[in-house]
């Protein structure tokens, strides 16, 4: 039995691609993992804030020194901490805004990349302590950024792909909807790659 977290954060709640396919993929991974559990983070209906002085103030605190507004302020980081620690498998829904993650999505990793808790730096440097887990990225983007002369402008999956691994985490795929911007036809192709895409990661 697994944990799955499902992140979820483009705004809009109708027409989202990224929320329809993530939903997909967790209805078929539901239906052949019945006894996992699905814990659901919506980033856009319920942003966290943005980092501010207190709160990093209070992070830097060792917890046994902190003050009671210190240990109020860190407690939805260590939730979130918590939450992500506790997942086997993460999915997340994140469509491109502006060549990256949405705000929302950045705001989040800001809470999750805590020193101590899910990394540490050594003699050797950097070290990722969110080990085994594996993450799904649904993305959506109005261009095509996997080949072609877009290619490095891509800094959604290269963003994610160094922040997870900095974290520990690994084990990524990208299913990608792109292209969404070019036409129906484009659309309906893209949508196809997809499922097709989702249908190997299940049968996996
Ligand atoms: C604020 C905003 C910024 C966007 N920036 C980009 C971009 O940089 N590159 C791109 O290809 N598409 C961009 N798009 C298009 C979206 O990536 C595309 O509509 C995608 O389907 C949105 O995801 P969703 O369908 O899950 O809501 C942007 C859309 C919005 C609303």
């Amino acid at each position: 039995m697994a944990n799955v977290l499902y992140i979820n954060s483009s705004v809009r709640t109708s027409g989202s691609l990224s929320r329809q396919l993530s939903a997909e993929f967790i209805a078929k991974w539901k239906a052949a993992h019945p006894a996992d559990t699905i814990v659901e983070r919506d980033l856009a209906s319920r942003p966290v804030p943005h980092l501010s002085e207190e709160m990093m103030g209070a992070f830097f605190t060792p917890a046994e020194q902190r003050n009671a507004e210190q240990a109020q302020t860190v407690k939805l980081s260590d939730a979130l901490v918590d939450e992500v620690e506790a997942a086997d498998i993460i999915v997340i829904g994140a469509p491109m805004y502006n060549f990256s993650v949405p705000s929302t999505l950045k705001a989040y990793i800001d809470h999750i990349a805590r020193a101590g808790r899910t990394f540490k730096y050594g003699p050797n440097g950097a070290e990722g302590l969110l080990k085994d887990k594996k993450v799904y990225v649904f993305t959506a983007s109005g261009g095509v950024y996997s080949e072609g002369p877009a290619a490095g402008f891509d800094f959604l999956a290269t963003y994610l792909r160094a922040v997870l691994g900095f974290l520990g985490i690994t084990d990524i795929s990208f299913i990608r909807a792109e292209g969404v911007a070019m036409g129906e036809q484009a659309v309906a192709d893209t949508l196809a790659k997809t499922r097709r895409s989702i249908e190997e990661l299940i049968a996996a």
